[in-house]
């Protein structure tokens, strides 16, 4: 294989499933096909690695004429860029599955000093940062700028100048090279951040992803088909665990604090009770949780932690009472639904996929279920490029194509499926994302 991995050789369970296209030069072909099979063989190919696109089609009373064009690329390198909130990661990934290398420059020390993320400052170091980043990916992946096959940048949720920085970056290098470009929504960037480390997913699978902007509990009943069954109406289960740390003295992020803290415990020394939605819908909510704590430190008069101070028995108590409400709000709606619409894999994705508590509270509920729980590593749970590259090879895969005219969206959703917005309008429920 030569170093930027291009093979053009069809794999051996290509030919075996569709055995008739073997022979095919790699160009446009003109087949007939049955009605059925035209999704069928389309998948086949597209689960072989190889690009395949539909330049013109024919639809007969039952057949189909398809004029196909495979790609013939059994190997495909594509460059990530991630930039949706504080980190500025860049990576180059091959097939969809390798990881060639993968760059974050974190900004959290910028961000420390004010407790939370500034736009304004995230945006400026994202400019500082975007190009030695992705220099860095080309060299440490030992990739040449021409070598790859095209380019994925996040282009939603996120902060919109943060998101803009990346966006801009990935179109200049898709003109400048001439390489074809697609925007990746974050979230679905997060689902795929598995597909490195685990055993293909079998649909239908469930993702729970989790992290500082978003909470959504998806259906995938195939790759690409999204079903939002649960959600946050209004924190976000990582906000939640950064808002507590605020309150608490404890610094930013407040996850992986408040989790070491809650490893010296005790989760029941403070009762809270996991929030249920007034209208029976099974959404996800942070906020009213976040007050509770509040009013447990004011009647209590528990002290902030001061800084270089050790953090009390009570502080230590109170961070895992609260980890353990979280991640039981979090798996036992996850469990109550996967009883339902029995998915086949489970997985938990996102910053707060880090979190111990919630890793073992999953792998136990896909114990109860007999399904397997895929997690990705903590260096692929919070933000990166890997998994917009990954997603994004997908979407390559299958033809996609955005043009320079691809903008922001800070509200991009992740839903294509039973989309409910007009009922859920007219029931005045609001959502997060
Ligand atoms: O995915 P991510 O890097 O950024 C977003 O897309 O939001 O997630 C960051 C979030 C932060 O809120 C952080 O506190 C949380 O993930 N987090 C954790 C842990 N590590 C990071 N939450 C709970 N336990 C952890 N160990
Ligand atoms: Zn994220």
């Amino acid at each position: 294989m030569n170093p930027s991995g291009r093979e053009r050789r069809l794999s051996p369970r290509f030919g075996v499933r569709v055995p008739c296209f073997i022979s095919l030069p790699l160009e446009e072909e003109s087949i007939l096909f049955p009605r059925a099979r035209l999704d069928a063989y389309t998948r086949d190919v597209s689960e072989s690695g190889l690009g395949i696109a539909v330049s013109s089609i024919y639809i007969g009373y039952d057949c189909i004429v398809a004029r196909l064009k495979l790609s013939g690329m059994m190997h495909m390198l594509v460059l990530g860029i991630e930039s949706s909130c504080d980190e500025t990661a860049a990576a180059i990934v091959r097939d969809g599955r390798e990881i060639l290398s993968s760059v974050i420059s974190s900004q959290i020390e910028t961000h420390k000093l004010f407790g939370g993320v500034v736009p304004e400052l995230a945006s400026r170091e994202h400019l500082d940062k975007i190009v030695p980043v992705v220099e860095e990916a080309f060299t440490r992946a030992g990739v040449a700028l021409e070598e790859i096959d095209g380019i994925a940048v996040t282009q939603g949720p996120g902060l919109v100048g943060s998101l803009l920085v990346g966006i801009s970056y990935a179109k200049a290098m898709a003109y400048a090279l001439d390489k074809p470009l697609v925007g990746v929504n974050h979230i679905e960037g997060h689902v795929y951040s598995v597909v490195f480390e685990n055993p293909p997913i079998v649909y239908p699978a469930f993702a729970l992803v989790v992290s500082g902007g978003h909470t959504n509990l998806f259906l995938i009943p195939a790759p690409g088909k999204y079903k939002v069954l649960a959600r946050t109406r209004d924190d976000a289960a990582g906000e939640a665990f950064d808002k507590v740390a605020k309150m608490l003295g404890l610094g930013y992020p407040g996850g992986p604090i408040i989790e070491r803290l809650a490893r010296e415990g005790d989760p029941r020394a403070v009762r809270f009770s996991v929030p249920r939605m007034g209208d029976g819908r099974p959404d996800f909510s942070f906020s009213g949780l976040k007050t509770a704590v509040s009013k447990h430190v004011r009647e209590t008069g528990l002290q902030a932690v001061a800084t270089g101070e050790e953090p009390s028995r009570a502080v230590r108590d109170l961070a895992a009472s609260f980890q353990d409400v979280v991640v039981r709000s979090l798996v036992g709606t996850t469990e109550r639904l996967a009883q339902e619409h029995r998915p086949r894999t489970l997985i938990v994705a996102g910053g707060v996929a880090c979190n111990g508590a919630l890793r073992e509270a999953s792998s136990e509920a896909g114990g109860r279920l007999g399904i397997p729980v895929y997690f990705p590593s903590r260096h692929l749970s919070t933000d990166n490029a890997a998994m917009i590259a990954a997603a994004g090879t997908v979407k390559l895969q299958a033809g996609e194509r955005a043009g320079l005219d691809l903008n922001a969206d800070v509200s991009l959703r992740l839903q294509n499926l039973d989309v409910e917005d007009d009922a859920l309008r007219r029931s005045k429920v609001r959502y997060r994302l």
